[in-house]
């Protein structure tokens, strides 16, 4: 195949990339409808997917990955700066010379009998002046699919960067005609005629970070963040790095339009951990009452925010991706209808299981799971068998798109602007449902102090409680002390701040109950955030913020719900308050270098409120 391109800068690195990785061939990725259906039936045939029943489900496919490759690994996964404390004692730190040698062994001859596919793609609406461009390179068909869902992906790409090289189209960027090369494979090659596996992978993974050069470097998954290289590597990881120059934020957060009944929308961006319920948010259903009410919501993103100070003096937001990679288990129509319709046809489902009649299930889909099953790892499986049939960390990947939600708004490159930030973790004590932060320097402290029982969207130990700052643990790209200097100084950037808020929707009770109903129902806190964010809410100032009083807050339609109930979400107690400050000085103690004093000074700040 001749490249399609006249970019010489791609086309040098592309020659470089085959000449060490040696493929069998080359495809250039154009994003077509006939290259899905090409790549699709090619991964039908070798095992990698099975086609869903067309009826139920058209143009989607159910993928099982190997069960050592099922999630983010966070062990290797690399920054690689010069200094180990530009990376951080947050991040696992690697000389770039020596883990570029390393890596460039790795690499050569790893896709031997495969095909290396080049694939443009561009987080971000084309024309936003946030918009970055990188090529992947990869030997995964599933790659391949997955990115066509999840970015701006093909020729289209290719052209914008071009005419970037020619100068045709003139705004600020990190370099005209400037890509950030992300190299992936999965490190099998094959043999003359070898036999393939259905999942290809490595035993020994390497999720690599090159911030100075901006490059990714991915070696032995195919999965999720792992592999899909434009997601966390480079919309968050290097984009970290690269807004931290130029003054702008890359963020672990949903943005949603909340719609009230006057017909003012007002955007807010949350920064919940991985599987802590952004997808939730952003697709929230209100009660009915509310909906009556004429109130509703939009989605502008899931996952990821780009935010950057407006000539308007306000903080926008764009959403980089076009697609969904969410959580399957314990989606329904019942806990998010939104998604359930956004992944109705066009839609990849990895380590979900299979129902009898070509469809997918997994835990709590329906109330009553079908009686028989293929599971993820491909066995039979029935209700009482006492394995799970889908991985806690399965996925489904759906176009951005067909979410009956999106909002307007969603690919225009102006962004949209953000009136609040809410931060949240799963915590199933100490924090109440919600309080606002007394201004932007405790707002950012509220984020840098979050703490989150950890979920299976990593690789690791679940359910112990770990700080999370801003949800950015494992994807800020620099020195976590550092990443919070910038975020204080941005607010110098900033005519209109957004208020800061802090919610819960994951505490227990003794018996470990969840004391609040979640889901649809966290409109009732959204609407308290609005009013507050329009001046209209009343607040009341505690020690650690300021909260709603029970008069305060709708729980119109919450049978049951008292005043009793709300109290108990509400509540906070003194002595878990200073068991949490105790943890929060240890891990400002490991960031001690680059923290900024005045988030110890909020510390002490609240440490004074509350003896
Ligand atoms: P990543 O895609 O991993 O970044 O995660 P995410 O933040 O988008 O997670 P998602 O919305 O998919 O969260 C999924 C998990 O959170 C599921 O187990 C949900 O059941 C649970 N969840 C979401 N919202 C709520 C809520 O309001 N209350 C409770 N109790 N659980 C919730
Ligand atoms: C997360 O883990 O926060 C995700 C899924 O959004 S992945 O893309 O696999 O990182
Ligand atoms: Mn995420």
């Amino acid at each position: 195949m001749t490249p399609p391109t006249t970019h010489t800068g791609l086309l040098q690195w592309v020659a470089e990339m085959t000449a060490l990785c040696t493929p069998d061939a080359v495809q250039w990725c154009d994003g077509s409808q006939e290259e899905w259906n090409t790549l699709t039936d090619f991964l039908v045939k070798q095992g990698t997917f099975v086609r869903l029943n067309p009826e139920k489900r058209p143009n989607s496919f159910l993928a099982r990955s190997k069960p050592s490759d099922v999630a983010r690994v966070e062990d290797r996964t690399y920054i690689c700066v010069k200094r180990p404390d530009e990376a951080g004692p947050t991040n696992n730190w690697a000389d770039p010379v020596e883990m570029k040698t390393l890596l460039v062994e790795k690499f050569r001859g790893a896709m031997k009998g495969r095909t290396m596919y080049v694939i443009p793609f561009c987080m971000g609406p084309l024309d936003s002046p946030l918009a970055k461009i990188g090529v992947e390179i990869s030997d995964s068909a599933y790659v391949v699919v997955n990115m066509r869902i999840m970015c701006h992906m093909g020729s289209h790409v290719l052209r914008r960067l071009e005419d970037e090289v020619r100068g045709v189209i003139s705004k600020k960027r990190d370099g005209h005609g400037y890509f950030i090369p992300s190299a992936h494979t999965v490190g099998v090659p094959l043999s003359p005629g070898e036999v393939d596996s259905p999942w290809p992978c490595h035993d020994e993974k390497y999720i690599c970070h090159f911030p100075d050069t901006r490059e990714i470097w991915s070696y032995g998954s195919g999965y999720g963040g792992n592999s899909l290289l434009g997601k966390k590597c480079l919309a968050l990881r290097i984009a970290s790095n690269i807004a931290r120059e130029h003054k702008w934020m890359a963020e672990h957060m949903l943005i949603t339009g909340l719609h009230s009944p006057d017909g003012a929308v007002t955007y807010v961006a949350a920064a919940f951990p991985s599987a802590c319920g952004k997808t939730n948010m952003a697709m929230l259903v209100p009660p009915p009452q509310y909906v009556e009410a004429g109130w509703k919501t939009s989605v502008v993103g899931d996952d990821i925010a780009w935010l950057w100070p407006h000539e308007d003096g306000k903080l926008h937001a764009i959403n980089p991706e076009t697609g969904f990679f969410g959580v399957a288990p314990g989606t329904s129509y019942d806990t998010n209808p939104i998604a359930m319709d956004s992944m109705t046809a066009n839609s990849i489902f990895t380590n979900v299981a299979l129902t009898d009649d070509g469809d997918v299930w997994w835990e709590g889909m329906t109330k009553e799971p079908p009686a028989h099953l293929i599971d993820w790892t491909g066995q039979d499986w029935t209700p009482g068998c006492g394995r799970v049939s889908s991985h806690a960390n399965s996925r489904f990947t759906a176009p951005a798109a067909q979410c009956p939600t999106i909002d307007p708004n969603w690919q225009n490159p102006d962004g949209v602007p953000i009136d609040a930030i809410i931060f949240g973790g799963r915590r199933a004590t100490t924090m109440p449902l919600v309080f606002q932060s007394f201004n932007w320097g405790h707002g950012v402290y509220l984020g840098a102090t979050m703490g989150s029982e950890m979920t299976a969207a990593a690789a690791g130990t679940i359910g112990k409680v770990r700080r999370d700052p801003m949800a950015m643990l494992p994807f800020c790209g620099y020195n976590m002390g550092a990443y919070f200097a910038h975020w204080l100084e941005m607010r110098r950037y900033l005519k209109h701040l957004p208020r800061f808020f802090h919610v819960n929707w994951f505490r227990k009770s003794e018996d470990g109950k969840f004391l609040w109903p979640g889901f649809g129902d966290n409109m009732r806190v959204l609407e308290w955030i609005v009013r507050r964010c329009r001046g209209e809410a009343a607040g009341h100032e505690t020690q650690i913020g300021w909260i709603p009083a029970f008069d305060d807050f709708n729980v119109e339609g919450l049978d049951g719900f008292t005043e009793k109930n709300f109290d108990a979400c509400m509540a906070f107690d003194l002595k878990e308050w200073k068991t949490e400050l105790v943890s929060q000085a240890e891990f400002f103690l490991d960031l001690y270098d680059h923290l900024p004093k005045e988030l110890l000074f909020q510390r002490e700040l609240l440490a004074a409120r509350l003896v």
